[in-house]
């Protein structure tokens, strides 16, 4: 039974929906339309209603309407166990550009606010890719899934980055004073350890969570984060604390400066995935196996996160997400959705994806202007 929903949207000004209003049970939601009718905009306007970039992660500033004066913003009505929330963000226009306002039934609040009353769980098309991708937007993509169990985590990982960055600018500089260089390593190492245990927390409750779920038609994925062993060789210290760290960024000096980047540290780290059954690593699995594995896994991610956080289960927006599944799989992901106790949201281009739902979801067709109809079947 559904626990967590938004039973109010509201777009003004974003992108292609001059004004959009939907009125939604507390059900699954299924948008569907032709392409280009506006389905994943109401999606990444859902995904602003957390702090971050959203699904697209493009800039704040982009999502305003062309040609509007006025910049975007949405509202969302969110009912959960305890009462229903009034939310809404969007963007100010002040002298230097636009600022990102936030606000919590009518009052201002933090972006932390929002995620403090609701997560969330994506999986959008141009993740399909992560596999075979830079190793980059793996850890991104892994970094992504730590956020939504951890929302302290986004800032731990851009505090770390600030002070590598700093540190290399030095480095690259030659002849900084060896204080200036203590000090910065000693920011990295305070956020590396948060970021560390943060991922490697995430990482025990997903593997927890697909070893204790039954078989279904998704595959079980071997999940592992790699590339921070290296670290340990470098402090001769595992596992690895604070002042480990610390020690070894002190010693990497060298090699960094020599290097023009930071060879080691939780930035290099990589997720690996593979299909356990097989032992197939996903890279290797054909496209709608990929898309099955990353189902799965996002599948048992919104289940974790529901265990973890107990007032209020995500709620799950899933673009695109049954076009590459066959029937069989599309049913089972149909019926999980409709167990979990966070609302789920889908896109798709056909009415008839989605038929498997029958009366326990709400359809939306999205037409050209944006206009909504609404039909509970
Ligand atoms: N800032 C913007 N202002 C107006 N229209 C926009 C803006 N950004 C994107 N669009 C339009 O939104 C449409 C894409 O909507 P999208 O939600 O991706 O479609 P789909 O229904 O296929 O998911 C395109 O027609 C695009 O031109
Ligand atoms: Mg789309």
């Amino acid at each position: 039974m559904i626990s967590t929903a938004l039973v109010h949207l509201s777009l003004s000004r974003f992108r292609s929906h001059t004004k959009t209003e939907l009125d939604i049970e507390p059900k699954p939601v299924i948008l569907f339309g032709a392409n280009g009718v506006g389905k994943t905009n109401i999606l990444e306007a859902v995904s602003l209603l957390a702090p971050g970039r959203g699904l697209r992660r493009k800039p704040l500033s982009d999502a305003t309407q062309r040609g509007s004066l006025q910049p975007w913003a949405v509202h969302a009505k969110l009912s959960r166990q305890d009462g229903v929330f009034s939310i809404g963000t969007g963007l100010e226009a002040v002298s230097n550009g636009h600022r990102r306002l936030v606000r919590v039934d009518g009052s201002h609040a933090s972006a932390g606010a929002l995620a403090q009353l609701m997560r969330q769980v994506w999986l959008t098309p141009a993740q399909d890719r992560i596999f075979s991708g830079a190793r980059g937007l793996r850890l991104k993509f892994f970094d992504r899934l730590v956020f939504s169990l951890f929302p302290e985590h986004a800032k731990a990982v851009s505090s770390y980055e600030k002070a590598m960055r700093q540190r290399q600018k030095l480095l690259d500089d030659g002849g900084a004073e060896p204080a200036w260089l203590d000090g910065l390593e000693q920011q990295m190492a305070q956020f590396a350890f948060l970021l560390m245990q943060n991922r490697n927390q995430t990482m025990q409750r997903l593997i927890q969570e697909i070893e204790t779920s039954p078989d279904s038609a998704f595959p079980k994925a071997d999940l592992e984060l790699v590339g921070e062993d290296e670290l340990a060789v470098l402090t001769a210290k595992c596992p690895i604390d604070e002042n480990a760290l610390r020690t070894g960024f002190g010693r990497s000096r060298h090699n960094d400066a020599r290097a023009g980047r930071c060879l080691t540290g939780p930035h290099r780290a990589d997720l690996r995935v593979s299909w356990a059954v097989k032992q197939m690593p996903a890279s290797e699995c054909s496209t709608g196996e990929q898309k099955a594995l990353l189902v799965g896994l996002t599948l048992a991610h919104a289940k974790a996160v529901s265990a973890h956080q107990q007032a209020c289960a995500p709620i799950i927006l899933l673009d695109e997400a049954c076009a590459h599944l066959d029937e069989r799989r599309r049913a089972a992901l149909i019926d999980e959705l409709c167990q979990l106790k966070g609302q789920a949201w889908l896109s798709g281009t056909d009415r008839s994806l989605f038929e498997h739902f029958g009366n326990r979801a709400q359809f939306f067709e999205i037409k050209e202007t944006g206009a909504m109809s609404g039909q509970a079947s």
